[in-house]
């Protein structure tokens, strides 16, 4: 049996024997309580607060604006909703980059106000520090290389990340950094499969990609770009399962038809 349909709550601990037994783990971002709660119920072994909530949910270009207290909410919602998921939540641009203990203090909000199980960062040897003081204090922490979307403005461009020898050696470097610094994952985004594959094989924590290809522990995906509810966002990377923008937009124009029509309410729907 795989360890999938035995697990009642899903742990750091639950990932990193998925890995040992070679079960691939599955993650998708939440954002809200009904949402959360379908995912959940589905077995979904990860619930990412990603602040791609910035995007999605806000409507924003990039990640940068959103903030801690606004993650906080997705949060506590999302915790609400989840019995089962080992929920991580992104600690946002700008809360945790100045140094170790803002780093810490942002974790440690979001770990008492949310009651999340894990936080994750973007970066490398960069955040070394923080994520020993945030391990050091009790707090899982995920982390996230590649094509990292908080530092968009210094890339330039969305394009895949480390196709050059240099780049992919230096990122290889950086997730035994993030290893050695206790972290219990690391999300890849972006990067060569062949990339992902090596990293995989050569750090004992589970690797989970999006657009890291085949070769990883794991994939995530942003949960409104697997239900289809955006419609114009189509990385090579992405599968649609469904279209629930097409499917939205009928329903909404068939009940402004009802409503119209005075088809809606009938003499069942009213009192
Ligand atoms: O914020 C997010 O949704 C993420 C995923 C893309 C991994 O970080």
């Amino acid at each position: 049996m795989s360890i999938h349909k035995e697990i009642k709550k899903v742990t750091t601990h639950t990932l990193l024997n998925m890995k040992q037994a070679g079960e691939k783990i599955s993650m998708l971002t939440a954002y809200d309580f009904s949402m959360a709660s379908i995912l959940d119920e589905a077995g979904i072994d990860v619930l990412l607060v990603g602040d791609s909530a910035s995007n999605v949910m806000a409507g924003h270009e990039t990640t940068l604006p959103i903030t801690l207290d606004q993650m906080i909410y997705h949060a506590q919602s999302v915790v609400r909703a989840v019995n089962r998921a080992l929920v991580v939540v992104d600690l946002p641009f700008g809360t945790y980059q100045g140094n170790s203990k803002e780093a810490l203090n942002s974790a440690i909000r979001v770990m008492k106000e949310t009651g999340a199980h894990a936080i994750k960062l973007e970066g490398g040897a960069e955040v070394e520090e923080s994520i020993k003081r945030i391990v050091g204090a009790g707090v899982p922490v995920m982390g996230h290389l590649g094509l990292t979307p908080q530092s968009i403005y210094k890339f330039g461009t969305y394009a895949v990340r480390a196709k050059e020898e240099a780049e992919a050696a230096l990122l290889l470097e950086h997730a035994k950094v993030l290893e050695a610094a206790g972290c219990f994952a690391i999300v890849l985004e972006k990067i060569p499969a062949s990339l992902g594959a090596l990293v995989a094989q050569q750090v004992r924590i589970p690797i989970i990609g999006i657009g890291a290809g085949a070769g990883v522990d794991g994939q995530v995906l942003v949960m409104h770009d697997v239900l289809g509810i955006t419609k114009d966002f189509s990385p090579r990377f992405l599968r649609r399962y469904l279209d629930l923008h097409s499917a939205i937009l009928n329903a909404t124009k068939q009940y402004i038809q009802d409503v119209k029509q005075l088809d809606f309410p009938n003499n069942e729907e009213q009192y």
